[in-house]
């Protein structure tokens, strides 16, 4: 072994050979990390578009989403260009026409025509008119009513948005903390539904919206997800509600998009957990660092779709009239900061 460490020695990095040697140490710890891997390649590779274009119904409406979004987006600009977006636009009409083609109607569907509609205007007061891609654009819109209210852009006055988002939340954020020992009484299902409907306004890639919230609340049920979950030990029995929160794979489409799923979940998540703060209901993420093994438990206990990636489930209840929370003690602001953080030329 030494011989042949030293004969790495020439050719290989110390960072690289520190590596070499962990794994020569510890194989199982490396095969075990492979396995996971393997796993996830398997699912984005099956579910994400990355090597198969517009397989199912889901892909392609995402594809329809991101593309309607494009040109939102490029209307928002300060300074929209007169013609901008032909290319997107063109290929928006050719996924809509497949979708069609393929699963009938739906509401990405519904939301790219009436974009491609503001489009269609931005250009004509413009000057601008390209004549086969409006005559598909006419084609389509009389597939739908025209709701403009629903595509292209707001125009929003300081004052206004000032009035609904200009308010101190430090005690809000500080008052949130991770509850583990809840009051008897049961999490009503009209809780949750509010709850979602504050959490639906984070944003997402391209407005994919890609996340779901499975939730649990019946004891039998709750405990059946909780079973899956290591790290609720103790405090599980006084858990009223469980929310496992996914995202679906066939919503992404690249390589660069493989962690798009946890980005977009963990958004999610942390705007429901406020959002049953503001409720009054308390709340502790639950970790889902899951290894194939764990994951495929899960899924033999909860119905969800094998291209639903599984982010972290959320134990909920309401609060007792005193309560114990650990201290959870956070570093100074300044650790968690840096400005101009930029390598010297
Ligand atoms: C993704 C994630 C997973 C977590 N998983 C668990 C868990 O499995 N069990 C648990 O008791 N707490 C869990 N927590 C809670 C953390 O321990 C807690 O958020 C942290 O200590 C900060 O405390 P605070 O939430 O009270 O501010 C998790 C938190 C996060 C963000």
């Amino acid at each position: 072994m030494k011989t042949k460490m030293h004969f790495l020695k020439h050719y290989i990095s110390t960072d690289a050979r520190q590596t070499l040697r962990s794994i020569i140490y510890t194989p199982q710890r490396f095969i075990d990390l492979l396995i996971n891997y393997f796993y996830d390649i398997k699912f984005y590779l099956r579910h994400s578009s990355t090597l198969q274009f517009f397989n199912s119904e889901k892909q392609l409406n995402s594809w329809i989403d991101a593309d309607a979004h494009k040109l939102e987006k490029g209307l928002a600009l300060p300074q929209p260009r007169s013609g901008f977006g032909e290319g997107v636009a063109t290929r928006l009409v050719r996924e809509i026409d497949t979708f069609i083609n393929r699963f009938g109607a739906s509401r990405s569907v519904d939301t790219a025509i009436m974009m491609l509609g503001v489009y269609q205007k931005f250009n004509l007061d413009h000057g601008v008119c390209y004549t086969h891609l409006f005559a598909d654009i006419d084609r389509l819109k009389k597939r739908v009513n025209l709701n403009e209210e629903l595509a292209g852009c707001d125009i929003i006055s300081k004052r206004d948005w000032l009035a609904s988002a200009e308010h101190d939340l430090t005690d809000f954020f500080r008052s949130r903390r991770s509850i583990r020992d809840f009051s008897d009484s049961p999490v009503l299902k009209v809780d949750i539904e509010k709850a979602i409907m504050m959490a639906i306004n984070t944003p997402t890639v391209c407005n994919r919206q890609a996340v779901k919230a499975h939730i649990f609340l019946t004891p039998a049920t709750v405990s059946a997800v909780l079973n899956c979950q290591s790290g609720n030990g103790g405090f599980g029995n006084r858990v009223k509600a469980v929310a496992v929160i996914t995202v679906d794979r066939q919503c992404f489409f690249t390589a660069g998009e493989r962690n798009q799923c946890w980005i977009d979940g963990g958004l999610f998540s942390m705007s429901f957990i406020y959002a049953l703060h503001s409720l009054g209901l308390g709340s502790c993420c639950l970790n889902w660092s899951a290894t194939k093994r764990q994951d495929q438990k899960l899924r033999q206990v909860i119905a969800i779709e094998d291209s639903e990636a599984v982010i972290m489930m959320v134990a909920i209840g309401h609060l007792k009239n005193t309560f114990k929370v650990a201290k959870s003690a956070r570093k100074p602001a300044e650790e968690f900061l840096t400005f101009e953080n930029i390598k010297k030329p």
